[in-house]
């Protein structure tokens, strides 16, 4: 993964081509109060070494291409948030670990190669619907990620501090370090894996995944008996991916690769623009213009065909297989009725996108006891409207993007484990929106691989 590394150290970039943002409207920036300290913080970020390197990201790109053409299927997947105070070896681990289990098994689903992405080492930056919270009559800035400000609610953890970005991409660094051992150093043993699986279809709860299990187990000895050399399999590619929207630390992790002349956002392999940010001529759209790596652009159910085409003239003008993935989220009442002119219009287009589901954002919901909650049925029936939209156009569904997480949290609703309302405050942790616990994202993975076979 790591050949010819040397060569894509990159410089920092000192074209105008990666700066064209700077002369576009740009939402959901933090207000810092001392433009000093940031530009001396941003100036520190340009000398430091990139995160990622440009050979990976052009081999995520090669799969993109692949799942745009149902040759391989994305799973992207992680925090909403991730935090400083989480940012731990246990954490990561129990978010790879669920990653590689559902990659497993949709491996078996899809009968295709499943391309890892964690929604990991440096999601730390987070769109809000205000700019302000009022509590019992206090105002402060709202909470926009840890690498903006601390979720505390007091007045000097909410002002923006541009050190935090210092801070958010060393922590992606450990992060991805990290990640790294894991999945090269024999963590990702195809067996271990699905070992863990058949420890989690061994709970009554999940007893109906039994016998899809059973078949995985089976195709495993036949594997084996085939002579399969399994200590090949035991390194996996995982990439990293969070949404481009601290336009500052995005800006400043970019480097012109010395080989190709090409610019990358090295802060991760996959960035994506959100629904809040995806104007095509806006500050967002035009820094992912400037970079090769792998781009998204997650939208909602506003969006016009007509907004859909200018998207791809700026992101993906060209055409080229894999720079574009379209992230759906339309909510499970809707998908089936908005889903269906867009994708026409982008298969009339041509131009190919690589289209995935996030079922979490359009079936977020407050409970009556004031959580902010999803229900799992909600989130399993926007999958099954992405696959049926695509499956009755002839497109390809080309993947899904989760919020999870590896702990047994209760923000989500319902599941086998049948989390209610009041079971929401035994363990709800997430800063901002719910995720998906380990059990519920086996779940999620069984359910996906069962629709990927029909
Ligand atoms: C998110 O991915 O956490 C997010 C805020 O998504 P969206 O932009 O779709 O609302
Ligand atoms: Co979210």
């Amino acid at each position: 993964m790591l050949a010819g590394v040397m060569s894509e150290l990159g410089t920092p970039h000192a074209t105008a081509r990666a700066s064209a943002w700077r002369a576009r409207p740009a939402a959901q920036q933090p207000a810092y109060p001392d433009a000093g300290e940031l530009a001396a913080v941003s100036a520190d970020l340009r000398s430091r070494p990139p995160l990622v390197f440009a050979g990976e990201v052009d081999s995520l790109r090669k799969l993109m291409a692949k799942a745009s053409k149902g040759e391989a299927f994305v799973l992207m997947g992680g925090d909403c948030a991730e935090s400083f105070a989480d940012n731990t070896a246990l954490n990561i681990r129990l978010k790879v670990q669920t990653i590689l289990q559902m990659a497993a098994v949709l491996t078996y689903g899809a009968s295709t190669p499943v391309v890892k992405i964690g929604r990991m080492a440096g999601q730390y930056a987070k769109p809000r619907s205000a700019d302000t919270e009022t509590r019992d009559g206090l105002t402060l800035p709202s909470y926009r990620g840890d690498s903006v400000n601390s979720h505390e609610f007091t007045l000097q953890a909410r002002v923006p501090d541009p050190h935090r970005m210092l801070d958010a991409y060393l922590r992606s660094g450990t992060t991805l370090n990290l990640i790294r051992a894991f999945t090269m150093g024999g963590y990702a043993d195809l067996r271990e894996v699905h070992s863990w699986n058949r420890g989690f279809t061994a709970n009554p709860a999940y007893s109906r995944f039994e016998s899809l299990a059973e078949e995985i187990d089976r195709a495993m000895r036949f594997m084996e008996a085939a002579g399969v050399d399994f200590d090949a399999l035991r390194q996996v590619d995982f990439y990293a991916a969070h949404e481009a929207l601290l336009l500052e630390y995005e800006d400043a992790m970019i480097r012109e690769d010395s080989r190709s002349g090409r610019l990358y956002d090295t802060s991760a392999h996959l960035l994506w623009v959100g629904e809040r940010t995806r104007g095509a001529e806006d500050a967002h759209v035009a820094l992912l213009e400037g970079v090769h790596n792998p781009a998204g652009v997650k939208i909602g159910p506003t969006t016009t065909p007509a907004q859909l085409i200018d998207l791809i003239d700026h992101l993906n003008p060209d055409g080229d297989p894999g720079r574009l993935c379209i992230i759906t989220r339309m909510g499970a009442g809707r998908i089936r009725q908005l889903l269906p002119p867009l994708v026409e219009t982008v298969q009339a287009d041509g131009r190919p996108v690589t289209w995935i589901t996030d079922p979490m954002h359009g079936n977020t919901i407050t409970a009556d006891n004031g959580f902010k909650t999803r229900r799992f049925e909600e989130i399993m029936d926007e999958v099954r409207g992405f696959f049926e939209v695509h499956r009755a156009l002839g497109t390809v569904p080309g993947g899904i993007h989760v919020e999870l997480t590896g702990d047994d949290v209760t923000e989500c609703l319902g599941g086998g484990e049948h989390i209610d309302e009041a079971g929401l405050a035994e363990r709800y942790e997430t800063l901002v929106d719910p995720r998906l616990n380990h059990q519920q994202s086996l779940e999620m993975a069984f359910e996906v691989a069962e629709m990927l076979r029909s």
